[in-house]
């Protein structure tokens, strides 16, 4: 079965096999909601292989609960570092390795049948590239893929015949509505957002949001950078790009509605006038969930209460507030190194942020700073994606010194 966006409607198995999993960020938000799943079910889901980054502690406690057969750890010490805790709790059997050789290979062993890539940021790139390449049914968490990547993973993936099963919440909604016709019926796609902390905040106040606030999202909880992400909007510029990947569209028929109550997690709306809406508890363990068993639906325990449903409210976004989004659409209409850019800029300026380096409002300067210093060009391998990657970060580092903020401000 493809990755294509269209009418999903392959059959279902006659008969429940366990699915083993290779989960890519096992540490993560993402990574602990997907062992949460498995531990429910585990006449469904097992364990066969982790990635972690740099939490020693989570990844020794994954290894005592899990025993996969391989863990890789961000570097060579942490994995030195694991392998000794190991053995000195009298944990054998459990390969560990690093960086991003020991992800690749977390993602493509045999008898690896799913792969949830659930790491942040581009450090997940390569592993999810291998495990398409590898023929791996992909849970993809991991929008900054799609973002850096998208033209060449989907394409890997229709080669592969490999399906890209979208885990963030609102592709996930999308892909099930779009179950409900044929993607040559689709009119436009409408991604929810919830706004984000600073929905309400005036703009003369923008300057002086701090990082606590911003860490602050009302509805969802998540890690730091998809946190701070959410609060500029960037979050929604990506999954606008991930969306345009995911079912093939171009950025016009991409749309963003601002919905508070985050109850409604993506619409699609056909051309026919009909507008298919996906509701459902804000946790994000049900889109997982989806991904692992579809074509199937499982019983949960995740009820979503209707009575709860007093009030759906909807406004368009405020691109002024929030240039972030801006941006990603214009990303998006360009596509290769301008998203690229867009993504390695954001991630240098959100942990600048952060650290207390810029206010609030640098980050979307910083960024577009870097976009008008990006020549328009299209990699069409990982590696070049990883290289033209590198090159922005190097850009947005500029940029944010005192030499290269003066600069900007002069060309201005
Ligand atoms: N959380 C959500 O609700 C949500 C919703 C939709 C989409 N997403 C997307 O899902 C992805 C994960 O989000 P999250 O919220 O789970 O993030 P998170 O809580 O920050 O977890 C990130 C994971 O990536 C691992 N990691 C970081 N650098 C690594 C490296 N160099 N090598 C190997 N592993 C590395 C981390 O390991 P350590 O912790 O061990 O360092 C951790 O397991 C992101 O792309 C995000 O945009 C998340």
């Amino acid at each position: 079965m493809p990755y294509d966006g269209g009418r999903f409607s392959p059959e279902k198995p006659s008969k429940v096999s366990v699915k083993k999993l290779a989960i890519l960020g096992s540490t993560g938000s993402i990574g602990n909601s997907t062992l949460s799943i498995v531990e429910s079910f585990p006449d469904r889901y097992s364990v066969v292989s982790l990635a972690a980054g740099r939490n020693l502690d989570a990844a020794f406690d994954q290894c005592q609960r899990w025993r996969p057969r391989v863990i890789s750890m961000a570097d060579e010490q942490l994995a030195d570092a694991l392998s000794a805790r190991l053995k000195s709790a009298g944990v054998t059997g459990i390969e560990v390795l690093h960086g991003s050789s020991g992800a690749i290979r977390v993602a493509t062993l045999p008898e690896v049948d799913f792969v949830v890539s659930a790491i942040v940021g581009v450090a997940g790139l390569e592993a999810t590239y291998a495990a398409v390449c590898a023929g791996k049914t992909i849970g993809l968490a991991n929008k900054e893929c799609l973002v850096a990547a998208g033209e060449i993973i989907t394409a890997a993936a229709r080669s592969h015949n490999v399906a890209l099963l979208p885990i963030d919440s609102e592709h996930n909604a999308v892909h099930q509505c779009m179950r409900g016709g044929d993607r040559s019926e689709v009119n436009r796609i409408w991604l929810t957002a919830s706004g984000g902390p600073f929905r309400n905040t005036p703009a003369a106040d923008f300057d002086h949001i701090t990082v606590a606030q911003a860490l602050k999202h009302p509805t969802w909880v998540m890690g730091r950078r998809i946190t701070i992400d959410s609060a500029t909007m960037m979050n929604k510029g990506f999954e606008v790009i991930e969306a345009c990947r995911l079912f093939d569209a171009p950025p016009s028929q991409v749309k963003v509605t601002v919905h508070p109550q985050s109850t409604i997690h993506s619409l699609v709306e056909f051309i026919d006038g009909s507008v298919l809406a996906q509701l459902s508890v804000t946790d994000m363990r049900l889109p997982i969930l989806y991904a692992l068993s579809y074509p199937e639906r499982v019983a949960s325990d995740l009820a979503f209460d209707l009575s709860t449903l007093s009030q759906l409210d909807f406004s368009p976004p405020d691109f002024a507030r929030f240039p972030c989004l801006r941006l990603a659409y214009e990303a998006a209409e360009a596509g290769g190194a301008a998203c690229i850019a867009l993504n390695a800029a954001d991630e240098i300026a959100v942990a600048a942020f952060l650290d207390g380096a810029i206010p609030f409002t640098g980050i979307a300067r910083t960024i577009e700073r870097v976009l008008e210093r990006t020549p328009a060009a299209h990699p069409d391998t990982i590696a070049a994606v990883l290289a033209s990657d590198s090159e922005a970060r190097s850009l947005a580092r500029e940029m944010l010194t005192p030499h290269g903020r003066r600069a900007a401000s002069k060309s201005q």
